[in-house]
């Protein structure tokens, strides 16, 4: 199966689905890295690794959200991605993206959703006092951190623990999960009804 995978900024889980594909924990083929940000680590990293397609466009050269993610849909329609990875892509999907890829698109989230939505979850929970948290794989439909829950995992808040310290365990369980979820993805073992996605394999 053909995969891209959109990020905005550092690509550290970019990395980690890079090293999963070339030790063949993911079957799969990383087609496309996509970037909405001309100075996104995460195109560096892509063009080292040596992935096929590396792309930018940039929103401002579009009349509109839908403009911009109809030109998204079509390189990754032409390159035949059949899944979308989002890894820290800050954009919010339109419906024209949406639709394009139906069940066919994976976001990650650093908390246990519901809780936490947003673009700040890590901070967000410490400051909540939360005494645990996580991290959540989940399908993208048309409300912001919201799809249908596909993997999570539950970090534990320490009492002495600062945003650096939190937000490290956090990547690390991220690196883990992503790369076993989007593998278990592309087998085809997860049957979605509703909001229940049912690993059926
Ligand atoms: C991750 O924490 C992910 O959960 C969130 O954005 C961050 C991206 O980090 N959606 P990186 O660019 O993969 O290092």
């Amino acid at each position: 199966m053909n995969i891209a995978v959109l990020a905005s900024g550092n690509g550290s889980n970019l990395q980690a689905i890079i090293a999963a594909l070339k030790a063949k924990k993911i079957k799969a083929t990383l087609k496309v890295v996509f970037s909405d940000k001309a100075d996104a680590y995460a195109l560096t990293r892509a063009e080292k690794a040596g992935v096929p397609v590396v792309a930018h466009l940039s929103a401002k050269d579009f009349s509109s959200r839908e403009a911009f993610d109809a030109a998204v849909v079509a390189l990754l329609k032409k390159e035949k991605v059949e899944l979308v990875v989002l890894a820290g892509y800050m954009r919010i999907l339109s419906p024209v993206f949406i639709k394009a890829f139906a069940d066919r698109i994976l976001n990650i989230h650093p908390a246990l959703l519901p809780a936490f939505k947003g673009a700040h979850a890590i901070a967000d929970a410490l400051h909540y006092g939360a005494k645990i948290t996580g991290v959540t794989v989940h399908l993208v439909d048309e409300e912001v951190d919201h799809g249908p829950i596909v993997a999570q995992a539950a970090v534990l808040i320490k009492p002495n623990d600062t945003f650096e310290t939190l937000s490290s365990r956090i990547h690390k369980v991220e690196h883990e999960l992503y790369p076993k979820t989007i593998d278990a993805f592309v087998r085809g073992k997860f049957k979605v009804v509703g909001r229940v996605v049912t690993k059926v394999g």
